[in-house]
């Protein structure tokens, strides 16, 4: 009878771990033990260290998934699996200000794309990349949950919603400026 995995009972680790794994602050590592000492499950902690380590390391780059898998005792491939499901979370770097517009159904009926094509137009990038100056990545993603101010954009973990050029512009400008605040901490 083939063995049966479960979340209690995961998928052997991959033989070898990558020779490079990242490596953290020890106050990073007190932050990490903290969020794995709430679980009963190691692996249920998933979430809040990529996000751990994704501020530390700027996106999930092979050491910090390595790093992932072996904290959480699970296979560098669980990593990738959660990690591409989430558009939230970087699996290459990204712009100092990473634009990220909804392009679901409520945004794309409210003029998503539009909005699109003129962040496209004014940073002079396409969707999926990042400005030469590594100020800003430009991307679109699924719902987002706010779909009642549509169309919106998220940058870092901010939300503008019902969104104009014009809104668009004064956003742009004031991280082109350095004057942009977050207002939830990424
Ligand atoms: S459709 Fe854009 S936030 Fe839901």
């Amino acid at each position: 009878m083939s063995e049966q995995f479960t979340p209690n009972n995961p998928l052997p680790q991959e033989a070898k771990l990558p020779a490079e794994i990242a490596s953290f602050s020890p106050a990073v590592e007190a932050e990490i033990d903290a969020h794995l000492a709430k679980y009963p499950v190691k692996r249920s902690a998933i979430l809040p260290l990529m996000f751990i380590v994704q501020r530390e390391r700027g996106y999930l780059d092979p050491p910090g998934v390595a790093y992932l898998a072996d904290r959480l005792g699970v296979r560098i491939t669980d990593i990738w699996e959660v990690a591409t499901f989430y558009s939230m979370i970087n699996t290459k770097p990204v712009g100092k200000y990473h634009v990220q517009i909804c392009r679901t159904l409520s945004c794309k009926i409210m003029g998503a794309g539009k909005i699109t094509e003129h962040c496209a137009k004014r940073l002079g990038i396409k969707p999926g990349e990042t400005t030469e100056d590594g100020m800003f990545s430009l991307s679109e993603v699924e719902c987002l949950g706010s779909c009642g101010t549509a169309p919106m954009m998220q940058i870092g973990f901010d939300y503008h919603e019902n969104l104009s050029a014009e809104k668009v512009d004064e956003i742009l400008d004031s991280c082109s400026r350095g004057e942009y605040r977050y207002s939830m901490k990424s």
